[in-house]
């Protein structure tokens, strides 16, 4: 058996942990929105049309803020489509996934299910094909309070008060040759920065992300996050990160993805940081990663991409992903990697929160199910609350071909001071067999002893198990034993296996 170790230690902080880090995403792509969350005819469908069955699984899933309404999709969208009566709302061409956007769903619908899920509204602004002009009407139309055209026509759409809304992406992945509008970072940074400066001429409240790589290995990665931080620095709040991962048949490499989102997050706040120097400020910019998940994007790419002149469906089945025990394995180390980070990432969004690579998924007048992805998500976000601490892991290596050496085990632990309680998570990436983890409680004194334990885990002797239409409960989280020997605590972590490990109030 592999062996590990970490330390518990209040005093090991790494930074406090921002609840817009449990973030996800909602984009208008196949059936996110409709026959996602929206849809009219369903058994559950309250008076607004919306899935209750949904809302309570996102509910559970503990999603802080949602970003909206892409992605791609937001580079060609016009948001005066997306509001007003409905029936006079123009059907449009998505450019950006081949489909037809029928407005059915806008800003107000959107808000509207918000409330009912309790989450923040974080929304996108399209620097694709548009502009300064229409990123500050939105603005108005969004949050001023009344008596200015714009405003008004709010007011008459139906919502009295304003969203308020106080987080903004400035356009999404602008470096990437897919993206409607792709600049180089030096059109980019001046866009971004004209509007960022707009829209705080009306709002210096607000908080603004502009766009960073669409991956680590973009080529114009680092490059393009100096370019576009030396000329909106003054202006923005965040820069973003995306990244996505899938398994290609290297599983060892696969499991480590977190070594690349680390590296990932190390050169942009370095980059970050550089500019901060450079200019003489003293303001740091925080990472928004906006984008994060598995894809298999070979599947999209070769299998589900709409093609043809007179083929535009309505919300079709697009990168409808099932995951398996090893990708939520792996998508638990991500959240790991990020609560490791949490005094510079401070915002997150997992890609995408219903059907399109999504940890819940529905049929159309059928059941709602969790995918296996669901449970590190709800876990993390439910338990991984406070502060964010050091544990200071030591485990053995295996060799990648993608990373070269990688810690068979990673993990953080987290403190919420308020309920006095605390959090291990940690992943085993160890494919042979178990590994014993040792979790060292010297540090939490007499404290440790009337602390309740509870550890469950994700793991399964079949790491390609899935939940599915058919089999919606064959995964979830299980009890694991442990043992207690004085101030060190004893776990068995499966391999390739996310944990947790709970210490609360009994
Ligand atoms: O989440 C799916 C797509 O991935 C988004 O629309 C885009 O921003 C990214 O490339």
């Amino acid at each position: 058996m592999h062996a590990a170790r970490l330390t518990l230690q209040p005093a090991a902080s790494i930074g406090a942990i921002s609840p817009r880090l449990y973030g996800s995403f909602l984009e208008h792509l196949g059936r996110a929105v409709y026959d996602g969350i929206y849809e009219p005819g369903h058994p559950s469908a309250d008076a607004d049309g919306f899935r209750t069955d949904v809302i309570e699984l996102v509910k559970e899933l503990g999603v802080s803020a949602v970003r909206y309404p892409g992605g791609n999709f937001v580079s060609g969208f016009r948001w005066e489509d997306s509001v007003g009566p409905r029936g006079e709302r123009p059907r449009r061409l998505d450019l950006a996934w081949h489909t037809t956007e029928t407005n059915e769903v806008g800003l107000h619908e959107f808000q509207a299910w918000l409330d009912k899920v309790g989450s923040e509204l974080m929304l996108a602004v399209n620097l694709g094909t548009r502009g300064v002009q229409e990123a500050l009407d939105l603005l108005e139309y969004a949050n001023h309070r009344g008596g200015t055209a714009l405003s008004e026509q709010r007011i008459a759409n139906g919502r009295t008060e304003p969203f308020d809304v106080r987080i903004w992406c400035l356009g999404n992945e602008m470096d990437g040759p897919w993206q409607l509008g792709h600049s180089t970072a030096e059109e980019y940074g001046r866009l971004a920065a004209k509007t960022a400066g707009a829209m705080k001429a009306y709002d210096p409240d607000l908080e603004l992300v502009v766009c960073g790589s669409s991956g680590s290995s973009m080529p114009t990665f680092g490059e393009w996050e100096r370019v576009t931080l030396t000329e909106t620095y003054e202006h923005v709040e965040y820069i973003s990160c995306h990244a996505y991962y899938e398994n290609t048949g290297d599983l060892g490499s696969f499991l480590a993805s977190g070594v690349d989102m680390d590296f990932f997050i190390r050169s942009v706040i370095a980059t970050a940081d550089h500019v901060k120097a450079v200019r003489g400020s003293d303001k740091s910019i925080d990472i928004s990663f906006d984008e994060w998940n598995i894809w298999y994007i070979s599947r999209f790419e070769n299998v589900d991409r709409i093609t043809g002149v007179d083929n535009w469906p309505i919300a079709p089945r697009l990168l409808e992903d099932t995951y398996s025990v090893a990708d939520a394995v792996v998508f638990g180390s991500l959240l790991i990697t990020m609560l490791k980070h949490a005094d510079r990432v401070t915002s997150a969004s997992l890609a995408q929160l219903v059907n399109v690579i999504a940890p819940i998924m529905t049929e159309p007048g059928g059941a709602a199910w969790r995918q296996t992805t669901f449970f590190p998500f709800a876990a993390t976000s439910a338990h991984g609350r406070g502060v964010a601490l050091d544990a200071a892991v030591s485990s053995g290596t295996y060799r990648t071909e993608k990373f070269g050496e990688v810690a068979l085990v990673d993990a953080v632990a987290t403190h919420d001071e308020e309920a006095g309680t605390y959090a291990v998570f940690a992943v085993n990436r160890a494919v042979d067999g178990p590994t014993e983890l040792v979790v060292d409680l010297t540090a939490l004194g007499a404290r440790a002893g009337e602390l309740e334990v509870t550890v469950r885990t994700l793991s399964d002797p079949d790491i390609d198990a899935a939940n599915t239409r058919e089999d919606p409960e064959r995964v979830a989280l299980t009890d694991l034993p442990f043992t207690r020997d004085g101030d060190l605590l004893r776990v068995e972590l499966p391999a390739v296996s996310w944990t947790e490990i709970l210490l609360t109030n009994p």
